[in-house]
């Protein structure tokens, strides 16, 4: 799978891109990674990318003919699957079902936006998919676009040492994952307060650790989500 951020600021990337095992995909090129410096298509010797908004207001807005050029530079493959993605808090909700319609892709196009956005005309012409990651506003596109390139690639396979991982985590049916617990079996805390793992995880009987996570999965996303299991009972 190509991915291609189109920023103003490259030198953000790769990032966390760069680690664990999305990093080690990239190593072992399951992915690839091109960054592309909106400055490089700037219109003026200050190699500006922005100008004021029409009707006034604060801020600066990214031109639309920057964005067009820039993306004019990716060579074009015939026949490929490919999707633009504009990452903006007035897009639509990023959430794992797009993501997994987003790792199925050949190549991935991300625009990220800084100061107070893009011009809508190039969103609009050239067809980019608006996605926001959350209900908040940070000050650019860069930290949303590592957010969704992270939780796409590890969704490819031979990304994660164990695919089953992706089965019973959070979000796959609706729910979230159960609580998880490692050694030390009896953790002392500072005060000295002994804290144990829940018994049924020692027991050794699969089944009634199968029925104690599915519980404690349900009772986490009532408390946590319960638009989820508003969602799960429409299933
Ligand atoms: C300061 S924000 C612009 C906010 C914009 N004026 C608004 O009110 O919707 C600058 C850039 O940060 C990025 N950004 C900020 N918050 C985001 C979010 N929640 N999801 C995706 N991108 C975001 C976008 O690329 C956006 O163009």
């Amino acid at each position: 799978m190509q991915v291609k951020i189109l920023t103003g600021y490259p030198d953000i990337f790769p990032g966390a891109l760069n680690h664990s095992v999305v990093g080690n995909a990239l190593k072992k090129n399951i992915w690839s990674l091109e960054v592309i410096n909106l400055h490089d298509f700037s219109y003026d010797q200050r190699k500006s990318i922005d100008d004021e908004p029409f009707g006034g207001g604060p801020g600066m807005i990214i031109r639309p003919d920057i964005v067009e050029k820039a993306l004019l530079s990716i060579k074009y493959e015939e026949n490929i699957n490919r999707k633009l993605v504009y990452l903006t808090p007035s897009g639509k909700s990023l959430n794992q079902i797009k993501l997994a319609e987003y790792s199925q892709l050949d190549q991935l196009i991300i625009l990220c936006g800084r100061f107070e956005g893009v011009d809508q005309r190039v969103v609009k012409a050239l067809n980019f998919e608006e996605i926001s990651i959350g209900d908040y506003v940070l000050a650019g596109g860069e930290i949303p676009a590592q957010v969704l390139v992270e939780g796409c690639i590890r969704l490819l396979p031979g990304v994660l040492g164990q695919s089953k991982s992706l089965l019973e985590e959070s979000f796959s049916n609706n729910l979230l994952e159960y609580p998880q617990y490692t050694r030390p079996q009896v953790w002392k805390d500072i005060r000295n307060n002994e804290h144990e793992v829940p018994k049924v995880l020692l027991s050794g009987h699969h089944e009634k650790i199968k029925q104690w996570r599915l519980d404690q999965s349900v009772e986490k996303t009532k408390l946590n989500r319960p638009d989820l299991i508003e969602k799960k009972k429409k299933e």
